[in-house]
């Protein structure tokens, strides 16, 4: 149920590279609304994390850690202790270790304020796994964005050969399959469809296609009263 004395939120989760992050950007920007990359929060984390040599197992160092994160979003860009870390937060070892990180339940605590205070007038998109499921659950629209496994792993394959960087389709699925299966199995907020969120298969969509889809779902949610 969403509370009408608060900015409205549409919360767009899902698996990795299901595209979900560059169609919820398209909308906030279509709607003029904030916009909420709740990943690259704990991407963040696990990168302080790396820096300051703190080991990954020790939930309390971590969720320290992501209490006095010092993280600022500006445009495309993220910045750790005001260094650019935009690049560096999607490297191969954070991204490896992120799902580590996310599956400590008080990193995710100390994770919940900070994400709770992206949402501002005139109203947020925020993106991630557990957006409609626990941060935001009175979301007006909760979207639970998918594609086929093969599908994102051709759509990241694309994406690094067209930044010049190395890419082999075979590597890309076995990671995509395992960072699934970490984020569904997870006991604490693990990835899945919740059932008041609407599935948006987006296997054969375009991103245009997709936002369109997003946008009418939102036209229609607010006149339900
Ligand atoms: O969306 P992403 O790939 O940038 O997310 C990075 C990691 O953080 C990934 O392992 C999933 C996890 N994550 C999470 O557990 N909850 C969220 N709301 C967002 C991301």
């Amino acid at each position: 149920m969403s509370d009408s004395k608060q900015p409205p939120v549409i919360a767009i989760d899902g698996p990795s590279a299901s595209g979900k992050g560059t169609v919820a950007k398209r909308i906030a920007q279509r709607l003029g609304f904030h916009y909420l990359d709740s990943g690259a929060l704990y991407r963040l984390v696990t990168l302080s994390a790396l820096q300051k040599r703190v080991a990954l197992d020790n939930e309390a160092a971590l969720a320290q850690l992501a209490g006095v994160l010092d993280a600022r979003f500006h445009e495309d860009n993220v910045f750790l202790n005001q260094e650019d870390v935009t690049d560096l937060i999607r490297s191969e070892e954070v991204s490896a270790t992120a799902s580590q990180v996310a599956v400590l339940r008080a990193v995710r605590q100390a994770l919940l304020i900070r994400q709770r205070a992206f949402r501002q007038p005139p109203g947020l998109v925020a993106d991630g796994r557990d957006m409609g499921s626990v941060v935001f659950p009175d979301a007006v629209l909760k979207i639970y964005l998918t594609a086929d496994t093969a599908e994102r792993a051709l759509r990241r394959y694309k994406q690094l050969i067209e930044k010049g960087m190395d890419a082999n389709i075979t590597t890309l699925l076995q990671d995509i399959r395992q960072r699934d299966a970490r984020d569904s199995a997870r006991a604490v907020a693990p990835l899945q469809k919740s059932d008041d969120a609407s599935l948006l298969d987006t296997t054969k969509l375009s991103i245009d296609a997709a936002v369109e889809q997003v946008l009418a779902r939102y036209a229609a949610a607010k006149r339900v009263p």
